[in-house]
């Protein structure tokens, strides 16, 4: 356990150098308004009219640095945290778009469907203390689905990844997906590969998309229910046998469902070894190995694995352009007050609940 806290530690200062510049473009938006995409080293996809890099560098300065911050403390303490809160960003994004939907806490909301009964309630709170911080600072003026869009870049970032400027300037949504949508609309871990390509393409992203995303899940857990569907009644021929009998040690029958890594060679660490897992026969689900063998997406999975600025690169790329899907900007939706609540006009009542959040936070930190 000790050693495992140290090499967690170890990989968070080997970014604490890459974190202050990190913080350091934080503060150049607050000073420069702007960060300019020719700036930047890598390419960057068109930008949806109505976002912008440095949206909130009039009307909250401190907004970036704010998220950066508070991402920073809250992984410091478990680095493994990171994954929730990217997988958080996805199931919010492929369902009706980035509008913060899926925070929403309500009995008929997003969060009782399936796929997302497994989303990390961590990750649902970080990003509402962070929201409680901006709306101390800055009331009424930065959005839920930006905080979580933000927050999933820097949770990226710590962990290993690259650094993604995000545009910002998202607006929150005035409701949310029932159950059999959002069941709809995410893809599912025992697809194949033209399942997953056609989820992908109706969210406007293409086959490179789909494999370079895939790669979040280089770092974070699944449980035994996700991918037992591969053990038994009989086990998948793609999956590497000795692995397929590790994972019958954790996944025995189908009234366990443990957890495990989903990256078998280095679980809490954003890089590429996820792709080198896939060569392997070691990956979860099938919807991981499914990628291998077809030539629409193989060849990325090669690419990715042997080269890792190749894949951030492109993971870059293509977590932006997810971040972008279906947005509302301008008057379009609201600005949330607490992001698990639909704003009902009753300002109190919110603010109450905002201050719960961030005394329940710093109890568990
Ligand atoms: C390609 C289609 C995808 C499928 C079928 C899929 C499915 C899943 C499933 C079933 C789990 C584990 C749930 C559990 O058993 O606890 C999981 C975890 C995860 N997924 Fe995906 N996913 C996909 C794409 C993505 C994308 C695009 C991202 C982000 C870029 C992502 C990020 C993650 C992360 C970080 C975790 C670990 C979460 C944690 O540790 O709490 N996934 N995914």
């Amino acid at each position: 356990m000790k050693m495992r806290q140290a090499l967690a530690m170890e990989a968070f200062s080997v970014h604490s150098t890459a974190l202050l510049i990190m913080i350091m473009i934080s503060v150049s938006t607050v000073t420069q308004s702007v960060v300019r995409c020719d700036d930047m080293q890598n390419p960057l996809p068109p930008i949806v009219p109505g976002l912008a890099y440095g949206f909130y560098s009039k009307s909250c300065p401190a907004a970036e640095f704010t998220v950066s911050q508070s991402m920073q403390s809250f992984l410091s303490c478990n680095i493994s945290q990171a994954a929730g809160v990217v997988r958080l960003l996805f199931h919010d994004c492929f369902v009706q778009g980035c509008d913060g939907s899926v925070l929403i806490n309500d009995t008929a909301g997003e969060q009782i469907a399936i796929p997302n009964l497994t989303l990390r309630r961590s990750a649902f709170n970080v990003i509402e203390l962070i929201k409680a911080r901006l709306e101390s600072s800055c009331p009424g003026t930065v959005s839920c689905a930006d905080i979580l869009a933000l927050a999933a870049r820097d949770a990226v970032f710590l962990a290993g990844g690259p650094f993604i400027p995000m545009p910002t300037g998202r607006r929150d949504s005035l409701n949310f997906a029932d159950k059999a949508t959002v069941e709809s609309n995410l893809p599912a871990p025992f697809f194949n590969s033209s399942q997953l390509i056609a989820s992908f393409s109706s969210k406007g992203l293409n086959e490179t998309d789909l494999v370079a995303l895939s790669g979040g899940h280089t770092f974070g857990i699944a449980h035994c229910s996700s991918f037992n569907n591969r053990l038994e009644p009989t086990i998948d021929p793609t999956l590497n046998p000795s692995f397929a009998q590790s994972l019958l040690q954790i996944c025995p029958n189908s009234s366990v469902n443990a957890p495990t890594n989903l990256d078998i060679l280095t679980p809490n660490t954003f890089d590429n070894k996820y792709f080198t897992d896939i060569q392997a026969g070691e990956v979860l689900f099938n919807s991981d190995a499914t990628l291998l063998g077809d030539a629409r997406t193989k060849d990325y999975v090669t690419n990715f694995s042997s080269d890792q600025t190749q894949f951030f690169e492109q993971f870059f790329f293509s977590f932006t352009k997810m971040s972008m899907i279906s947005v509302l900007t301008g008057s379009e939706g609201n600005i949330r007050n607490v992001c698990s609540v639909l704003n009902t006009g009753n300002e109190s009542a919110s603010q109450g609940i905002a201050q719960q959040m961030q005394t329940d936070m710093s109890a568990s930190t």
